[in-house]
């Protein structure tokens, strides 16, 4: 990768993404750095899957800028994977889907996950913390520069929860890699150093039902530490 200035990633430069005639996203502004994690929190429908997809190019925006440095290689772990449980799938089919990779390359990339001793079980047969560590593998097989996690320790218990973000610092520490982590988990939040963006909850242009409001969208990035 080329480094485009001293250590950005990626530069998100109010930004604002609409979809079906409204906001979803406005002004934000977040900038990733190599070796650094930064914390996207906000409420379910704050937009900030939309905004994980927009800085990897998976979806259209409508205003403002997204820079993201020449050949830049990343790592994406999505809310959401649907694996047809009919497909006889195994793990190490699952980790060379999108590439094929050397033998030594995948062993290290299960290793780093914890999933090494497991042999090659049909993925649908994985407990869910288990298929959340073979997303988290699979997105490191390249060894990328940056990691987007979009809540990846989803359906793991608290004690799982603790290992697995000791996992992803590990990961960050070993590849040197930026780290965009969206969770919920707001203890894991408040007891980190790193950067935190929350995205507000913000009001829609439809008269909403429930609390009976027509108030414009004011969705914001905001950055804090
Ligand atoms: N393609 C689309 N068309 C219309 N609306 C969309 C589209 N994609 C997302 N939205 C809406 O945009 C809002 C933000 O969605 P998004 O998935 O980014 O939220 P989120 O912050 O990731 O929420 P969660 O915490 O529940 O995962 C939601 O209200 C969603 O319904
Ligand atoms: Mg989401």
């Amino acid at each position: 990768m080329d480094q485009t200035d001293s250590t950005a990633l990626v530069r998100v430069q109010d930004v604002g993404v609409q979809r079906q005639g409204r906001w979803i996203l406005r002004h934000v502004d977040l900038e990733l750095q190599r070796g650094k994690l930064v914390y996207l929190i906000g409420a379910n429908g704050a937009g900030k899957s939309t905004l994980a997809k927009s800085l990897l190019g998976l979806t259209e925006i409508d205003e403002g800028t997204i820079t993201r440095a020449r050949g830049l290689s990343v790592g994406y772990v999505p809310q959401r994977l649907a694996v047809n449980p009919n497909l006889p799938l195994g793990l190490r089919r699952l980790m060379t889907l999108t590439g094929r990779f050397p033998r030594p390359q995948i062993d290290a990339a299960l290793a780093a996950v914890g999933l090494d001793l497991l042999g090659n079980p049909p993925v649908s047969t994985l407990s869910g913390g288990e298929f959340q560590r073979l997303l988290l593998a699979r997105a490191l097989i390249h060894r990328p520069d940056l990691l987007v996690l979009d809540e990846p320790a989803q359906g793991v218990d608290a004690a799982g929860t603790n290992v697995f973000h000791e996992r992803i610092e590990e990961i960050r520490r070993d590849l040197d890699c930026g780290v965009l982590l969206i969770t919920h988990d707001m203890e894991l939040v408040m007891d980190s150093g790193d950067d935190v963006i929350v995205l507000l909850p913000h009001e829609h242009d439809d008269p909403n039902p429930y609390f009976g409001t027509t108030a414009k969208p004011t969705s914001e990035g905001r950055e804090a530490t």
